[in-house]
């Protein structure tokens, strides 16, 4: 092998790549090649062999070129872990965005850029049913395909039942606790954690407290039903529903951590809900693949989205489409907690 074939072509994030179905690729594994991610024959003369795999179906997805990964040839978001600081805005990449105009909020709403938003819920729209308030927060007016996100804010008491009919339904508690009865079952539940709900099941919420809720709704339905009555049952298959957040169990990326609550684990196949920190820093402008809703739990900063930016702090809601450029900065002393959701399901640490 000649000098110059030693040298590895790696990068620190994925190259999304579109495959055709029924048709093999060869994944390079030996960190020679030069077309990456795919292998050009380096190889030879190391023990190193590429990964052949076969696309199931036409589909655009993130293959792994920092070579880190271990569910290979798709990143897994290991790519974050190979600096100490996760992605960072560069110098450069600051200094470029000096310019940036600032976006201010009109009756609630920021449109960003590209379609991404910075929403904050007004207790005047909220409408009112029995011991809940509730809003869609993101909805189909404002450009959300894939999900779409309530506030729910209730009283003391039993609320009606709610459902988003025939799709899933993802609820964050932010705060207070009490019960979930879904459909007959009833679930104890806190705040930091997340359920799901299938599809075909109305809820309602028990409580002797004040509490505030997220529901999301995939795929995107933006009416919210409210009936007195519950006909709907309890899918005793999926028994497991509630997870909540364990500093123990989550997953630690360079400086910051997240742990996926409602995911594969509670059989929810299409939706992922995480909870996050961020520490004070900018991270650098990225994608992912998916739509996504974040709500910030606490602390304050600066969503940036190619040439604009916006301010946003505890309470606030971001809607990003998928492939939108962005990148959240924390400026508070104390960092940031953020819960997300995001469809198709994945992992938060995917990014390109
Ligand atoms: S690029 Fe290797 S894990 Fe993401």
């Amino acid at each position: 092998m000649s000098e110059e074939k030693m040298e590895y072509v790696v990068e620190n994030k994925p190259i999304l790549v579109s495959l055709k179905a029924g048709k093999k690729y060869a994944w390079c594994t030996c960190k020679y090649s030069k077309t990456q991610p795919y292998c050009d024959g380096s190889h030879k003369g190391t023990d190193m062999l590429p990964m052949i795999f076969k696309a199931d179906k036409d589909e655009d997805v993130l293959l792994c070129a920092c070579k880190a990964t271990k569910s290979g040839p798709y990143c897994d978001g290991a790519h974050n872990n190979l600096e100490d600081v996760y992605g960072e805005a560069s110098e450069e990449e600051v200094l470029s965005m000096k310019n940036s105009v600032l976006v201010e909020q009109d009756n609630g709403k920021a449109l960003v850029n590209g379609g991404a938003y910075v929403l904050t819920p007004l207790a005047e729209n909220d409408q009112v049913a029995g011991t809940v308030r509730y809003q869609p927060v993101i909805a189909e007016q404002d450009g959300a395909t894939k999900l779409s996100l309530h506030k729910l804010t209730i009283s003391p008491g039993t609320t009606p039942w709610l459902e988003y009919k025939g799709v899933d339904t993802i609820l964050y508690f932010v705060s207070g606790s009490g019960k979930v009865d879904i459909a007959g079952t009833e679930f104890d539940v806190s705040k930091e954690a997340g359920i799901y709900v299938r599809p075909g099941e109305a809820f309602r919420i028990i409580t002797d407290q004040d509490m505030v809720i997220y529901a999301t709704a995939c795929p995107m339905i933006t009416e919210l039903s409210v009936s007195d009555e519950n006909d709907t049952k309890f899918q005793s298959d999926y028994a497991e529903r509630y997870v909540a957040f364990d500093l123990a169990t989550a997953s630690v990326m360079a400086d910051r951590f997240y742990q996926e609550l409602v995911d594969k684990k509670v059989k929810s196949m299409e939706v992922t809900q995480f909870i996050g920190q961020l520490p004070k820093s900018r991270a650098a402008m990225h994608r992912h693949l998916y739509e996504e809703a974040i709500v910030i739990l606490t602390g304050y900063g600066r969503m940036w989205t190619g040439t604009k930016w916006a301010e946003v702090k505890t309470g606030d809601v971001l809607f990003l489409p998928h492939r939108q450029e962005h990148s959240v900065e924390c400026t508070d002393d104390d960092g940031m907690l953020l819960m997300g959701v995001f469809y198709p399901s994945g992992s938060p640490a995917i990014n390109y």
